[in-house]
């Protein structure tokens, strides 16, 4: 039976014979030996030596399968097993010019993203990925929230119409899905608390390095909530996040950051402060911002930005939480605060050491006189929310709900700077493939 590497990397099968398939990861040809690096089809990684005349055919990433001795080297990398080689049979002999190597530039590892895949890094990052799904669908579970997935063939905009992809449907234009935030607000009423996983779109103009035009979106929404409800929600289930992804992935963390002693610090609750309070913060510290080509000192009244949100974020430890924005620089849906005039129920948890927002959310305006008002002021196309708006009709309730992009928070936790890395095939403004 063929094992995998961190199956045999045990004392009960030294001395023994073992079998591993996978493809050749690294490959050093000497006179007598030849010692290879197996790469698992789970990225577990052992080395091998042959007697070189068994191996003259043998390329980087050729696939293979190997039988031989599990013994003890202290020399061998990860773990210091090796197995000692008896057969080797090829599934097939890799061409030479597989184009990635130690050292490439960032664009080419791009455009060869498929085989990019293959690096220890794009390993670790996938893994951590598919930690962080499977402890955010368990953390749902065990709080007893239902999970639902909602269109993403769209007639209405969530988040403005600047950055919505429109496409041809038959006979009528119709748009990718920004955020299932409204189909989930229907679902509330019969379902009660509910969260949902999946790709939001936004035709983001600009090159960042935290948006991507496509990217895995994590939202739920619930009835009778306040907003506090919804910022206790985020602790939760952040910390349970990056507790059980360090358990469960801390070679791989320890292989994309320098310090995970910053992630293990994180404790609730996270500060609140007010909009008014961080404009303040940035102009004590003359925090200034791009108006019509010029620069100015910020003012109350502009919307945050990731410069202004680094500078906010970057001498805190635990992430923060943004409150009480101008409702002008919020979505149509946004609940105003009665107690203070032209202020939203809205809040932004923004990562520390500078890595800025990872989810936007609050309560949601359940009069229907008020939301008939500002999709108006909006200029939306007022006809396609009216199911939307019988939802304030027949029953309305207090009710909100949050959104956090995976990849913000894969970017925050693995410390990688450029969002690209933190899903397996990026898609930006340039770039739809591979
Ligand atoms: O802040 P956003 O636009 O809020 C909403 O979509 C709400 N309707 C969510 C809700 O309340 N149900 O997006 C939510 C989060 C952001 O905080 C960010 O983490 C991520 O989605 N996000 C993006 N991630 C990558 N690339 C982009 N272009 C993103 N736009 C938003
Ligand atoms: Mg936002």
């Amino acid at each position: 039976m063929s094992l995998r590497c961190n199956d045999i990397k045990s004392f009960e099968y030294i001395g023994k014979r073992v079998k591993v398939r996978g493809w050749v990861h690294r490959l050093r040809k000497q006179k007598e030996n030849t010692f290879i690096v197996i790469r698992d089809d789970r990225g577990g990684i052992i080395q091998t030596i042959f007697p070189s005349e068994k191996t003259s055919h043998i390329t980087l990433e050729s696939s293979i399968e190997i039988n031989g001795l599990l013994q003890k080297d202290t020399r061998a990398p990860e773990g210091g097993y090796e197995i000692k080689g008896i057969d080797l049979k090829t599934f097939n002999i890799a061409q030479v010019d597989f184009p990635i190597g130690q050292y490439q530039s960032a664009e080419l590892l791009l455009n060869n993203r498929h085989l990019a895949l293959r690096t220890r890094r794009m390993i670790a990052i996938a893994k951590i990925r598919s930690s962080t799904m499977k402890f955010a669908r368990q953390w749902f579970i065990e709080n007893n929230w239902m999970e639902v997935t909602a269109p993403i063939i769209v007639k209405s905009a969530v988040e403005g119409g600047s950055t919505l992809f429109k496409l041809r449907y038959f006979d009528e234009d119709v748009y990718l899905s920004q955020s299932a935030q409204l189909y989930l607000e229907a679902m509330i009423f019969s379902l009660g608390p509910v969260w949902s996983l999946a790709p939001s779109f936004r035709a983001e103009k600009s090159r960042t390095i935290r948006h991507l035009t496509e990217f895995s979106h994590l939202e739920l929404e619930a009835p009778w909530v306040s907003l506090e409800d919804i910022l206790r929600i985020q602790e939760q289930l952040i910390s349970y996040l990056i507790g059980n992804i360090i358990n469960e992935r801390f070679e791989e963390l320890n292989l994309l950051r320098s310090d995970i002693s910053e992630l293990k610090g994180i404790q609730t609750p996270f500060d609140r402060i007010s909009y008014e309070k961080a404009i303040e913060i940035l102009q004590r510290n003359e925090f200034r911002i791009e108006d019509n080509g010029k620069k100015r000192i910020i003012q109350w009244g502009d919307d945050l930005n990731i410069d202004s949100e680094r500078e906010l974020t970057k001498s805190h430890s635990n992430p923060i939480f943004i409150i009480g924005y101008p409702l002008e620089l919020k979505p149509f849906y946004v609940k105003e605060d009665v107690q203070c005039h032209g202020r939203g129920l809205a809040a932004d948890m923004l990562a520390p050491q500078g890595f800025g927002e990872i989810t936007s959310g609050g309560l949601r305006e359940d009069d229907i006189m008020t939301l008939t008002r500002r999709i108006k002021q909006e200029g939306l196309d007022a006809a396609t929310y009216q199911w939307y708006l019988d939802l304030r009709k027949y029953g309305s309730v207090p009710h909100g709900g949050f959104g956090m992009g995976i990849e913000r928070f894969i970017r925050w936790i693995t410390n990688i700077e450029d969002i690209k890395d933190t899903v397996l095939f990026p898609r930006t403004i340039s770039r739809v493939s591979p």
